[in-house]
């Protein structure tokens, strides 16, 4: 059994929360129902507080309710967060971390997996923003239900209507006890540049996004691994789900790697590391520009991959997967790396395509393993993930999984 809180917003389904209330308790879950203004125009806290037969949080500061700062208390307590129905406003505000609620402000505290159920009109839904918003949460991991077409309560009939109780109480069992051919497994990701420090304000850096080690955790958690992300500084949100190890520079990223690598099933080091980092370090004082030249020497950094395929040996575990970001004879020399650094795959991609490499969504990249090289087409990094992931799988063993399949365990 587990404590689930399902946050209801101002749509007109708001009244079909109660049957996912009853659909959870009937799953052996106990439920906690957050509610925005706008949902309380629509169901009364009242019907919630009767069927949960908890207090129904209306309101981030009702007196009270502080001693123990409940957004945060709650946050740790729960085990899925569920939002349901989810107008597009609250979708824009989880998209973008905007927390002026309490049910807003719970998604950002909590590390329990979440389910969104959006609800509304067909043009609302697909808006470039909310299609935006969607595809934001669902690279951060939030598992999105529906919507289903049918007769929309504005008159209208398409896409928008909130997801059947029994849909969303199946995907909330499946973000409990996930389901994917790589439950029992654990990876390490690494994502991100890293920053080699000159000074206390400058580094030495790289223009790497972390999009695709990220998209590469969101597919790995979603598929039931346990998920350990080193991440280099990034701007943007690692997916919920993952164990995340902030690093800076590729010696931190390094030690991470190494710390975790033992327990792992699989590295796969997406992270544009650093290959020099500064000779002796940071200066410990800002440098000056009392010169008209600077010169600054740089010594290599120890290659984390190479590091691996050595201690590796002749064993299988855990399987190595590298990327090699290239601007000419892409797979030539990612088959050169391939080797050199003994691994099981290298993801190649030429950097030099503006669709391609650093900072945008899609790629197209070359799988090069000892077998031969597997040309894949465009494709959105959060595919390239799922053909990764499935390469990997097959390397490890067992049967694989694909993500929209049925799940092996049964509802
Ligand atoms: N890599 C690593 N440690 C480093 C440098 C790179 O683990 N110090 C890993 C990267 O994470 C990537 C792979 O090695 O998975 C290939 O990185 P890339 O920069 O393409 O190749 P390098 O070996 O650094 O060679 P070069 O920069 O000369 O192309």
């Amino acid at each position: 059994m587990a404590l689930i809180a399902l946050g209801v917003t101002g749509g007109i389904g708001a009244y079909k929360a109660v049957e996912i209330v009853r659909g959870l308790q009937d799953a052996g879950h106990d439920v906690v129902a957050i509610m925005t203004p706008s949902a309380r125009q629509f169901v009364g806290p009242v019907t919630f507080e009767a069927i949960t037969r908890r207090r129904v949080i209306t309101d981030q500061f009702a007196p009270g309710a502080n001693v123990d700062i409940e957004h945060i208390a709650l946050a740790s307590d729960i085990e899925a967060l569920v939002v349901a129905p989810a107008t597009a406003n609250t979708i824009g505000k989880l998209a973008h971390g905007i927390a002026d609620d309490f049910l807003t402000t719970l998604y950002l505290a909590t590390r329990a997996p979440v389910v969104v159920v959006p609800a509304m009109n067909t043009n609302m839904f697909t808006h470039d923003a909310v299609v935006r918003n969607l595809a934001t949460l669902r690279d951060r991991g939030v598992h999105v239900v529906g919507p289903g077409k049918g007769y929309l309560a504005c008159g209208w009939i398409g896409q928008g209507r909130l997801a059947e109780p029994a849909e969303v109480i199946a995907a909330v069992r499946r973000v409990l006890r996930p389901a994917g051919d790589f439950v029992g497994r654990c990876l390490v990701v690494t994502a991100g540049p890293t920053y080699e420090d000159l000074d206390p304000v400058r580094y030495v850096g790289n223009r790497s996004s972390g999009r695709m080690g990220l998209a590469i955790a969101a597919e790995a958690v979603g598929r039931g691994a346990r998920v350990v992300l080193v991440l280099g500084p990034v701007g943007l949100e690692p997916p919920h789900g993952a164990e995340v190890v902030r690093v800076r520079s590729a010696a931190e990223m390094r030690t991470a790697v190494m710390e975790h690598t033992e327990e792992a099933d699989a590295v796969i080091m997406a992270a544009a590391v650093a290959d020099y980092t500064v000779r002796g370090g940071a200066r410990p004082d800002k440098l000056d520009k009392d010169r008209e030249t600077l010169t600054v020497t740089l010594t290599r950094t120890i290659d984390i991959l190479a590091e691996l395929g050595r201690s590796r040996g002749e064993r299988t575990r855990p399987v190595l997967v590298g990327f090699a970001a290239e601007t000419h004879d892409v797979v030539a020399r990612a088959k050169t790396k391939l080797v050199a650094k003994r691994v099981d795959l290298m993801v190649a991609n030429d950097v030099s395509r503006a669709d391609a490499g650093f900072d945008v969504e899609t790629n197209r990249a070359t799988l090069v393993e000892t077998a031969g090289t597997t040309d894949l087409p465009l494709q959105p990094k959060r595919e390239l993930a799922r053909v990764i992931l499935d390469r990997v799988g097959a390397l490890l063993g067992g049967s694989v999984r694909h993500r929209d399949e049925a799940p092996r365990t049964a509802d």
